[in-house]
């Protein structure tokens, strides 16, 4: 059976990006496949230094996975710090990763040149390394994510070749999944950026828990261009293009086919709110029963812990045997 793996961070709340681009491909085959999905506390650690945040956020995220509709009877939802063995096998790909490919993510410059006189911890360097453990633990053959977390997935892939060149084969080597439709999903108020909860302003991110008014003022106002013309060109017109591929990713249809339908910006702009907020209403709704009960969602994030590790552990004595370290 075909073995998925994917992750969030919880660091603040759930985005639009997340969910079309990363999330809800998540709960597509989650009967016919074997997934395994984290909650990744521990690489909210590179940005967060306030005591308490992560463990709240971590609670918020795992209710809203829970709404958006995985199953707990299929799927496992795991806390990253709950399995240790994420941290132990971080090291050994920190050890199987240059300085020089960890130069060249585009993620840490970004971050990294955000931040400018604020700290910058090692970790963020050293981020990919984690990633790839958080993955190759799990032997998953697909990896679910939106389009800014391919250059991981692709880093990933060469520090498991090289494991198994270096040591015998150990780790399944993955693949990206992206949607069709939903991959980059763009700030609404600076549509060549990706729609980011880390942006300077909240006017542009459009987030699962906002209520149907703040949905609509958000698309009202999005930023498009000085022409009257809708046409689908990433390019040339990504802020119309952005609504577009909402629309499509929302409401079904194709980006391009539905650019026909509409001969004004202001009558799309509604119809990708009216879309977004009746895909996004009843997973608000659950996701208030959910967070009424809290001792549920701990008794369900203990079982993912489990049955995450029990396999975690496995992958982990596997790569330790394969380098030959010494067995106690
Ligand atoms: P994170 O927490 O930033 O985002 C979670 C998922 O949402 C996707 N995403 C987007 N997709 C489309 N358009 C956007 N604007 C947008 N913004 C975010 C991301 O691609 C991601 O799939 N490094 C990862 C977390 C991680 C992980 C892993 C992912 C840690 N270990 C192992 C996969 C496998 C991250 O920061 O995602």
């Amino acid at each position: 059976m075909t073995r998925v793996l994917s992750c969030i961070q919880p660091t603040g709340d759930v985005h639009l990006g997340n969910y079309l681009g990363a999330l809800r491909n998540w709960v597509n085959g989650q009967h016919e496949k074997d997934v395994y999905h984290g909650i990744v506390d521990l690489h909210a650690l590179t940005v967060t230094t306030e005591s308490g945040v992560v463990g709240e956020s971590t609670v918020s995220l795992a209710a809203m996975l829970f709404a958006i509709g995985l199953d707990p009877d299929v799927a496992t939802i795991f806390v990253q710090s709950h399995v240790p063995e994420h941290s132990q096998l971080g090291w050994v790909m920190e050890c199987t990763v240059s300085f020089g490919e960890l130069s060249r993510m585009t993620q840490f410059k970004d971050k990294s040149a955000k931040r400018e006189t604020d700290f910058v911890a090692a970790g963020l360097f050293t981020y990919p390394a984690l990633q790839a453990a958080d993955i190759l633990l799990y032997d998953a053959n697909e990896v679910p994510v939106g389009d800014d977390q391919r250059q991981h997935i692709e880093i990933t892939r060469d520090i498991a070749i090289r494991f198994n060149s270096r040591f015998g084969e150990t780790f399944v080597v993955p693949e990206a999944v992206t949607p069709a439709a939903g991959a980059r999903v763009m700030d609404l108020q600076a549509p060549t950026s990706k729609m980011s909860k880390s942006a300077d302003s909240d006017a542009g991110c459009v987030f699962l828990l906002d209520d149907p008014k703040a949905i609509e003022k958000k698309f009202k106002r999005a930023v498009t261009d000085s022409e009257s013309e809708v046409r689908y060109s990433v390019t040339e017109k990504p802020g119309v293009s952005n609504l577009l591929d909402i629309l499509a990713a929302a409401g079904g249809g194709t980006p391009a086919q539905l650019a026909e339908e509409y001969a004004q910006y202001g009558l799309l702009k509604a119809d990708a709110a009216s879309a977004v907020i009746a895909m996004l209403e009843p997973v608000q709704h659950r996701y208030r029963e959910l967070m009424n009960d809290p001792g549920e969602l701990q008794r369900l994030l203990n079982i993912g812990a489990s049955k995450a590790q029990e396999q975690a552990s496995a992958t982990l004595n596997r790569a330790y045997e394969a380098i030959g370290l010494l067995p106690r």
